[in-house]
């Protein structure tokens, strides 16, 4: 059976889990100059129709040092810029490798290829999620405070952004208070709320206690040009040592860059001791290679 990785909720939270312990020994293992080949022979294909520098180099990364192969194909210079159908495209890719990778804009263009492929996708980022980059925040707030369960998260920025979104989700199923501080037309739909996931009206009650702080550019991929709108309406959301001040001590911040230095999160935080976003992006491989040995080689356990 073919397991794909399009949302946070397509594993249940005993395989998060599972894939996050297995991070754990990977992690260590490459820290110890331990070497793995649990993928040898396999071939990743990754598909991006917008930039990366992460996610192209933590999954070309991950596969090549479990034993694998990496493809990497840009919508722009193959035959879906000529209008070849992602259905088509996925029939043809099924049949050279053991998972995709897809960075592109609208879920449908995701949906409608993982439904044609026999291989396992994963979801590299849409406009409506990005679920890789919740493993690795979630595994970098397990690593840095013990559990992920109960805690209190704090998220000031872009309301209804993938991030943000992905994040909504990831709080029902890891069972996390989720404090989301967004202007108005910014704010998560009311129906994608839920009993963990709660608008709060300020910043500063948003981080207020909270164990960890996180934000995200306020311009994503794809909204260029809405910047200086945005810019406008984010003015007040800057995640910054004041900010950070009416946390605790121990509050950790994330961010899952490219971050706009400046506007949704100052230089001292960002490169402060609570900051764990050096940490958060390495882990992103770490992950991954759990992930892509639990859908290439044991998707239904
Ligand atoms: N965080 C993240 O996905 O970064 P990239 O856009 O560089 O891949
Ligand atoms: N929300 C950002 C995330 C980048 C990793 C974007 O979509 O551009």
């Amino acid at each position: 059976m073919t397991v794909h990785f399009l949302t946070l909720g397509d594993l249940p939270l005993a395989a998060h889990q599972k894939v996050f312990d297995r991070a754990v020994s990977l992690k260590a293992r490459r820290k110890r100059g331990e070497r793995d080949t649990t993928l040898a022979g396999r071939t990743l294909v990754l598909i991006f129709e917008k930039a990366s520098t992460r996610t192209r180099l933590s999954f070309e990364a991950a596969i090549g040092q479990l034993g694998g192969q990496a493809i990497t194909l840009s919508t722009t210079d193959s035959q879906l810029a000529r209008g070849e159908s992602w259905a088509d495209t996925a029939r043809v890719i099924s049949g050279y490798a053991d998972a995709v990778m897809i960075r592109t804009f609208a879920d449908a263009r995701l949906q409608e290829f993982a439904k044609a492929s026999r291989v396992p996708v994963i979801n590299g980022l849409t406009d409506g999620g990005h679920p890789v980059q919740l493993l690795a925040d979630l595994f970098t707030i397990r690593e840095r405070l013990g559990s992920i369960e109960g805690r209190a998260v704090a998220w000031v920025g872009d309301g209804a952004s993938n991030m943000a979104r992905s994040w909504i989700e990831a709080a029902r199923i890891f069972g996390f208070d989720l404090r989301i501080c967004a202007p108005a037309g910014y704010r998560p739909q009311p129906a994608e709320l839920h009993e963990r996931a709660k608008l709060v009206e300020t910043p500063a009650q948003a981080v207020e206690g909270a164990d960890v702080v996180t934000t995200d550019v306020w311009t994503s991929m794809g909204q260029e040009k809405e910047s200086a709108q945005r810019r406008q309406a984010f003015a007040e959301y800057c995640v910054d040592s004041a900010l950070l001040s009416k946390a605790k001590r121990t509050t950790i911040v994330l961010h899952c860059l490219p971050a706009h230095r400046g506007e949704e999160i100052s230089s001292d935080v960002l490169d402060g001791p609570q900051s764990a976003a050096w940490d958060e992006a390495e882990n992103r491989m770490h992950v991954q290679k759990a992930l892509l040995e639990k859908l290439i080689l044991a998707p239904t356990t």
